[in-house]
């Protein structure tokens, strides 16, 4: 989960207020033994946009976005219709949790155009950047979501619904104090095994040593996730992996890392 600390972004206010305020988001409690991330309080703060990417978003989020319902009031109400969204019937669906800037997410969607791709981030800044490559490419199977990865996973998406999820370079939270803000956490590869469908598959790739620890000792701690590692060379296409998992472009993040000669370490989970 992000703050101001050691992300790029500080969550974003709820679309409809865009003036800076300090609350807490809205957070599941799902009271079932395993560990979720926990957000503290956040600082929301205004992420600052171009005109430019101020006029593409309005006129092309209403369409191509969509923004996490944080109302407990009305929150409980809305599983998106994938085909209706699309505007297609009978195509799979991928969700990347934090998404970022959306470089590789923009790299990939035209190499998996049978697929529907629903980049989640709660960095206002990095979904226009991506609305912008989405809009300038003329790239018609991305849509995106703000809102915080796991509410959305909970609420919006109906269990077993979909094909692929994707965490590329999520947050380290280096300290210890902050390890129960990481994102991959026994809680979440749960709800993630939840909304994948039979033979769905996790994808998690860090440059974080220690990240990589902690995720070594949760591999194989969800029973309805088959951990498979990581191929030998993966350019080459695994015919039993049907998702794509070559990021094509190298994530901003990843680049940061690879700058600091980082070992990336890349994860593939399969539902069982
Ligand atoms: C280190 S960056 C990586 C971004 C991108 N995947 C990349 O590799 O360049 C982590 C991103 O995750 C987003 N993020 C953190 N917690 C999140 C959450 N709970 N839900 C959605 N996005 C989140 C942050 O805003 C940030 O953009």
């Amino acid at each position: 989960m992000s703050t101001t600390e050691n992300s790029p972004a500080s969550p974003q206010e709820p679309d409809s207020s865009r003036a800076a305020h300090r609350g807490r988001p809205l957070q599941t409690e799902f009271n079932d033994g395993r560990d979720y991330p926990r957000l503290g309080s956040f600082s929301f703060r205004r992420g600052t946009l171009t005109d430019n990417q101020e006029n593409t978003w309005d006129e092309n989020w209403p369409h191509l976005g969509r923004v996490l319902d944080e109302n407990s009031v009305t929150a409980d109400d809305q599983v998106i219709d994938l085909d209706d969204w699309f505007g297609r019937t009978g195509h799979d669906t991928i969700v990347e949790i934090g998404s970022g800037t959306g470089t590789s997410t923009a790299a990939m969607a035209p190499l998996e155009t049978d697929h529907n791709i629903v980049a989640v981030e709660i960095y206002r800044p990095g979904l226009a950047k991506l609305l912008g490559s989405v809009v300038r490419g003329g790239i018609t199977n991305i849509r995106m979501v703000k809102g915080d990865g796991v509410e959305v996973l909970q609420r919006m998406f109906a269990p077993g619904s979909l094909a692929g999820v994707r965490v590329y370079f999520p947050d380290p939270w280096p300290k210890a104090r902050h390890h129960k803000r990481r994102i991959i956490q026994t809680g979440t590869l749960h709800l993630i095994a939840s909304r994948l469908k039979p033979g769905g598959i996790l994808h998690v790739a860090t440059d974080h040593a220690d990240y990589a620890e902690w995720i070594d000792e949760l591999v194989n701690v969800e029973d309805d996730l088959e951990y498979l590692g990581w191929p030998d060379d993966p350019a080459v296409r695994d015919e039993t992996v049907p998702v794509l998992t070559d990021r094509q472009i190298i994530t901003k993040f990843e680049g940061k890392g690879l700058d600091k000669e980082h070992v990336i370490r890349e994860y593939l989970w399969r539902r069982r």
